[in-house]
């Protein structure tokens, strides 16, 4: 017997590519999982219409209609409550969440962020390699802690920083690989493989290494 299907619940804010490749890893069974609703801050992320395409719900919760980040998490956590899910997956989704917040999802809550982290977390990741004249750049699936960026990374992959490069050729060369490692974590979450024990990772009861799953 398999584990059964997990719930999943997508937070966006953009343009969604990454929700596009959960929604199609679900659709073609490498994730064993179905996407039950995606969730947008931004009433017009593109991210809404790719889930309506794909016959999911899609709904807007306008941050910008809210007092303060608690009510607007508390209304986050009404939407994601009503459809019962069994993990909560961040793509894109450029909101800092309350610790109140995180902390009653803790261990179903993954994020992906356009950098080898711990290096760069917040904003402009992509022009601080290119700045700092980084040979190479990358992105991190990670779970969610109160630490902004900072909760224990699962997978990693990395990309070259090219001579020349701008931001858009280096976003993008990123999303190529971004689109490639969530869907894997994510999978390793449906089906129990991963979990949040003592903020580190376990990965099949090992405890994995800072820099996660893969490294060199
Ligand atoms: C992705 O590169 C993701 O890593 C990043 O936003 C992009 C969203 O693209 N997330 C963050 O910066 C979170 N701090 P998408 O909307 O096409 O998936």
């Amino acid at each position: 017997m398999g584990i059964d299907k997990k719930r999943i619940v997508i937070l966006v804010s953009g343009s969604g590519s990454n929700a596009q490749a959960i929604i199609d890893a679900c659709a073609k069974g490498t994730i064993n999982g179905d996407v039950v609703k995606v969730i947008s801050n931004v009433p017009e992320a593109f991210a809404l219409e790719r889930a309506e395409l794909a016959g999911i719900p899609a709904i807007s919760i306008d941050h910008k209609s809210f007092d303060g980040r608690e009510n607007f998490d508390l209304a986050l956590a009404d939407e994601i409550d009503s459809v019962r899910p069994d993990l909560i997956v961040l793509a894109g989704f450029m909101r800092i969440l309350s610790n109140n917040f995180v902390n009653k999802y803790i261990g179903k809550l993954l994020n992906i962020h356009p950098s080898l982290l711990p290096k760069y977390p917040g904003l402009s990741t992509h022009q601080r390699a290119i700045d700092n004249m980084d040979q190479e750049h990358g992105t991190s699936v990670h779970f969610v802690t109160p630490e902004l960026d900072g909760g224990p990374v699962v997978l990693q992959a990395k990309v070259p920083v090219f001579e020349g490069d701008d931001v858009d050729e280096l976003a993008l060369r990123v999303l190529a690989q971004e689109h490639k490692i969530y869907p894997i974590v994510i999978n390793w979450l449906c089906n129990e493989r991963i979990s949040l024990s003592a903020m580190k990772v376990l990965f099949d009861g090992q405890v994995l290494p800072e820099c996660g799953y893969a490294s060199d």
